[in-house]
């Protein structure tokens, strides 16, 4: 089935330019002030439909996708996969196909299989936006990293930015490796042996290093970023005890120090406190958790114009 030429799927960063990266992160910027007024809305999108279909948790990423799209005026549809018929044994195939029949300008969909919004975006007319797919990508969290370190740092080309922790399983960290290394970043990655690749896709000559110890990675970092504990996707222990991988791979105010004066601390969310970072930590000036946040609003409202046949504008527009 054909596409409308104006609907395009964001299905990772991996298959993104330079370009392409910066033109969201400028329409984000233009986006960003609505959410500071006091009516939050406006008619960009007004007679589109989006349908959030998520087959996993999420409180950042629904709500985001879901106030996003109110505030551009696109009626907004949460499919609860609880109470859906995928709980009475219905196929992803005929759920998206029984979706697609309704006419959604754009479905936004996480699950836990890796490869599930491509097979969507293939039988689905609609723009598939990819909420995160098992271990592969979570393109909206790395634009949205990618929006409050720019807020921040201004520039992303030559940073340095250490990712701690669960590597391997990770969705956000290859989004991230991927943009960031894109745009010019230097990137280290370090966790246990077990949750660490050695090799990255290749991404050796881009600016990826690995390092052994968090220390190395941390050292002279303009950002931290910290991942959480997927115990979910953990189907074997790679560390001995979450005690542990606090003593050894946490983020404390001692191993932040090593980082530069005015470097910044990141987080996905939802946090383990006390185990990949410390409560002082998160609620330190440093910490832009919150604001990853707020950005995710910007962020989520421009990738669902782009998807659904907005035009890139400049910063100056
Ligand atoms: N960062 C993130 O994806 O959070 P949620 O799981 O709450 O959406």
């Amino acid at each position: 089935m054909d596409k409308p030429f104006h609907r395009r799927d964001l299905l990772g960063i991996r298959d993104l330019t330079a370009d392409q990266i910066y033109g969201i992160l400028n329409s984000a910027e233009n986006f960003r002030e609505i959410s500071s007024r006091e009516i939050k809305k406006v008619p960009t999108l007004r007679g589109k439909t989006v349908i959030n279909l998520f087959f996993e948790a999420s409180t950042r990423t629904r709500t985001s996708f879901e106030l996003a799209a109110k505030r551009l005026s696109a009626d907004a549809v949460n499919v609860s996969v609880s109470t859906s018929s995928v709980s009475k044994g219905e196929t992803l195939i005929d759920t998206a196909l029984t979706l697609d029949a309704m006419n959604p300008d754009c479905i936004v969909v996480r699950h836990p299989s890796a490869g599930v919004p491509h097979q969507l975006a293939k039988i689905s007319r609609a723009a598939v936006v990819n909420a995160g797919d098992g271990t592969n990508e979570h393109p909206t969290q790395a634009l949205l990293d990618a929006m409050t370190i720019r807020e921040r740092k201004k520039n992303i080309e030559g940073l340095r930015v250490a990712i701690i922790g669960d590597i391997v399983h990770s969705r956000v960290a290859r989004s991230n490796i991927h943009l960031l290394t894109k745009l010019g970043a230097t990137v280290k990655v370090a966790g246990p042996k077990t949750l660490v690749p050695e090799a990255f896709e290749g991404l050796v000559e881009e600016g990826l290093r690995v390092s052994e110890h968090v220390e190395d990675a941390i050292e002279g970092a303009d950002v931290v970023m910290i991942l959480r504990i997927q115990k979910e996707r953990q189907d074997s222990a790679y560390f001995p005890t979450l005690s542990e991988y606090a003593i050894h791979y946490g983020l404390t105010q001692e191993r932040l120090a090593l980082a530069k004066k005015d470097a910044i601390v990141l987080h996905p969310g939802p946090m383990n406190r006390g185990i990949e970072i410390a409560s002082d930590v998160a609620d330190s000036a440093r910490s832009q958790i919150l604001d990853q946040v707020k950005y995710g609003v910007a962020v989520r409202m421009a990738v669902l114009y782009l998807a659904t046949g907005g035009k890139v504008e400049s910063k100056e527009a």
